[in-house]
């Protein structure tokens, strides 16, 4: 039977590449999105089915389900990628965007994971697939407020893959190093302030950014790893993404604190 997988945040970016992977490999795909009529691509393939989804609106999340079941029977996999990057200092970050970033990144896929586990405990099958970031397992400058969201997926994946065991559903989570998609640009909240100490850091956080020496890779590229840990059949739980995440992530595991964070403080030097 062909399976069914449904994404959120699939407007673009890694979202968006996932869904035409999947479909390209013969899924049926929910395709959901805050603004599914701004959609012309996706909605003239085949087995697609476009769904309003804002992770921030629950009514939202369970309608994108129920009619994504009643088109396609089942779901076997969800993908909880939705999501943006909140940057700056905390003393002066508008407590109103703390709590969007919060409310999005964390809460919605909550929200989205609940909505679908009791279908996936039904059918004793599923994969939940949730998007982290490297900045899940280490961290950049002025990133607080991100990192706390991406270090709580973590958090939240690792112990739901426990729970999830026991109805026969897998859990796994992506760790994409820097992919270019609009999360520089339109998914970015940065809030530099008016306190004159930080603004040193924010130069030297963008130049880190934007070294010509950074790996920066195509979302098609994270788009192969879900697909890889959608059907691997493993239960691996951390899936990198890819040369970068792969660098990164294994020197902040094989060094101690003090040593990775000179490592990083250096690179903010420049
Ligand atoms: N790009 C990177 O370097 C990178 C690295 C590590 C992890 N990630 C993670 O990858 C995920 C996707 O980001 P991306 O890089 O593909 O950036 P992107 O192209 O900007 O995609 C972000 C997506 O999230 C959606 N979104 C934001 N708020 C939403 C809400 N309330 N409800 C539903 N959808 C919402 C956006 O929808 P709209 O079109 O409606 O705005 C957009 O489709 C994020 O979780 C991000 O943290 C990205």
């Amino acid at each position: 039977m062909t399976k069914t997988i449904l994404i959120t945040g699939a407007s673009s970016g890694i979202g968006k590449a996932t869904a035409r992977h999947f479909q390209q490999q013969g899924w049926n795909v929910i395709v959901t999105m805050r603004s599914p009529e701004m959609e012309t691509e996706l909605r003239t393939k085949k087995n697609v089915q476009l769904e309003r989804l804002d992770v921030l609106d629950k009514e939202s999340i369970d309608q994108a389900l129920k009619n994504g079941i009643q088109r396609f029977g089942r779901i076997d996999a969800l993908l909880n990628n939705a999501g943006y990057g909140a940057y700056g200092p905390l003393e002066t970050f508008p407590r109103e965007n703390i709590i969007r970033q919060f409310n999005t990144n964390v809460i919605g896929l909550l929200d989205v994971s609940r909505a679908i586990i009791p279908h996936f405990r039904e059918n004793k099958d599923g994969v939940l697939v949730n998007i982290s970031s490297i900045g899940g397992q280490m961290t950049f400058a002025l990133g607080s407020l991100y990192h706390g969201t991406k270090f709580a997926v973590e958090g939240i994946s690792e112990s739901l893959y426990y729970e999830m065991a026991q109805i026969g559903v897998k859990v796994k989570i992506i760790q994409p190093g820097f992919i270019s998609t609009d999360f520089g640009s339109r998914s970015f909240d940065f809030q530099a302030g008016n306190v004159p100490d930080y603004q040193p850091l924010i130069k030297a956080l963008f130049k880190q950014w934007q070294n010509p020496e950074n790996i920066v890779s195509p979302p098609e590229l994270v788009a192969r790893v879900i697909f890889e840990a959608v059907t691997d059949g493993t239960d691996k739980l951390r899936y990198r993404a890819r040369a970068d995440a792969e660098f990164l992530l294994e020197k902040r595991k094989t060094t101690s604190d003090v040593e990775f964070l000179n490592m990083m403080k250096k690179q903010l030097a420049g």
